[in-house]
């Protein structure tokens, strides 16, 4: 039997993105080692106009603090958005970009920070989607790549750190198609406005889908070092605010954990 043709809205998601990104295009690959990868190669290599590219497999899919991102075809939406950016102040990015794909998607999606997308219901608390930003400078350009990636349907979760949920949970029948039609044109202007505005006008906006909110968590340093306190949101800058034994601090480490505690 052959495999499965996944048809992708390639021609409406350009039209939608095309005004607000020149010389924007999309290109889907049946396979690829990681989606963010690839887009840094290319922009080493020069190549550095806005591309969205979508992976219907990834064989070494990348998610943060050096960890693995496991997707399997049609269960998983894999992509990654390559574009300059020119924020005159970078942090929080990654929180926007959670709470623009969370906005997209359905209103029960929370945030876990700094850019997990969680569901929380009867079932537990358990991880739908996964965002890994990286940039790179050439000259006076500094190219982001923003990669997703966001479970579909039910997979096995063997080996994942937290628990899976899957976007069919919230939307039955969506398909991978579907979601990333739902997400690429408000992700595009989530940058075009975080260029303009910085985090400031996401942070309402995180504050009210954060799954950590007034609630006691760990947040532990990679090195064995934990801190403990109660998280209360975050600031204007996407910083989670906790506070500690020695007060409120302000976790602004990409490096660091968090976990609730109950
Ligand atoms: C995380 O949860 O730690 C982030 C996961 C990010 C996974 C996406 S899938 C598309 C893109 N390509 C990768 O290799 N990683 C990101």
């Amino acid at each position: 039997m052959g495999a499965e043709v996944i048809h992708w809205p390639v021609q409406a998601i350009r039209a939608a993105v095309a005004a607000s990104l020149p010389g924007f295009t999309v290109e889907v690959l049946p396979e690829i080692d990681s989606t963010n990868t690839e887009l840094m190669r290319r922009a080493r290599a020069g190549q550095m106009a806005p591309v969205l590219l979508v992976a219907e497999q990834q064989t070494a899919g990348r998610g943060r603090l050096g960890r693995q991102w496991q997707s399997q075809v049609g269960a998983s939406l894999t992509f990654s958005l390559g574009l300059p950016l020119a924020p005159p102040d970078w942090s929080g990015l990654s929180l926007a970009v959670g709470v623009s794909v969370a906005e997209s998607l359905h209103p029960d999606v929370r945030l876990k920070w700094p850019n997990d997308l969680w569901l929380s219901d009867a079932r537990g608390e358990r991880k739908l989607a996964g965002i890994l930003i990286e940039t790179a400078s050439f000259g006076e350009l500094r190219y982001a790549v923003i990669g997703v990636g966001l479970n579909i349907r039910s997979r096995d979760a063997l080996g994942l750190s937290t628990p899976p949920a899957w976007l069919q949970e919230l939307l039955p029948g969506v398909d991978a198609p579907q979601a990333l039609a739902r997400v690429v044109a408000p992700l595009v202007q989530t940058l075009r406005a975080f260029e303009a505005l910085g985090f400031a006008p996401f942070q309402a906006r995180f504050n009210a889908r954060d799954v950590l909110r007034d609630r006691e968590v760990s947040v532990s340093d990679g090195q064995g070092g934990e801190t403990r306190g109660s998280a209360h949101g975050v600031s204007e800058t996407g910083a989670l605010l906790v506070h500690t034994k020695a007060g409120m601090q302000p976790i602004i480490s990409s490096e660091v954990s968090v976990r609730p505690l109950h």
